[in-house]
């Protein structure tokens, strides 16, 4: 009998003013959450923290669908990328791509992420 690839996925949601507080208290969190690229499109942004609201929701649900472990060892190895659509993907370090849907609105920000697992 063949054997198909199993889709493994996660979702997350994050409080847009909590990380903006959060933001505000630890400004190193910014780095430390966050790639080079993620920064440069989201503080591009009238309101930065959304997107980066989003960004996070995105790697979480990464960490989820992958189960990969703790944020804090894996938030600078998840990239998140935006085609030149405005849809995104995320890259995991080792690990290849994951398809990841991100939307905000009502002070949150929500995001899936869908990947294959090998079968
Ligand atoms: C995608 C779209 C439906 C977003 O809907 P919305 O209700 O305004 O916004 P939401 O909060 O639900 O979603 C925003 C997120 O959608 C994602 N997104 C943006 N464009 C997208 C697209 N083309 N495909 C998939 N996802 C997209 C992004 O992740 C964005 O968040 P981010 O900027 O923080 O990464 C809307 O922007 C749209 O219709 N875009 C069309 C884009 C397009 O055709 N562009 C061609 C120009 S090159």
């Amino acid at each position: 009998m063949p054997r198909y690839p199993s889709p493994v996925i996660g979702i997350d949601v994050v409080d847009i003013e909590r990380l903006r507080t959060a933001l505000a208290r630890t400004p190193a969190l910014r780095r430390r959450l966050f790639t080079p690229g993620e920064l440069s499109y989201c503080e591009a942004r009238p309101d930065p923290v959304v997107h980066l609201a989003g960004t996070l929701a995105a790697k979480e649900a990464v960490i989820k669908a992958l189960r990969l472990g703790p944020l804090a060892a894996w938030a600078r190895r998840i990239e998140v990328t935006r085609a030149p659509s405005g849809a995104p993907s995320a890259r995991v370090d080792g690990l290849g791509s994951c398809a990841v849907s991100i939307s905000h609105d009502a002070g949150v920000a929500v995001a899936v992420a869908v990947a294959f697992e090998r079968a």
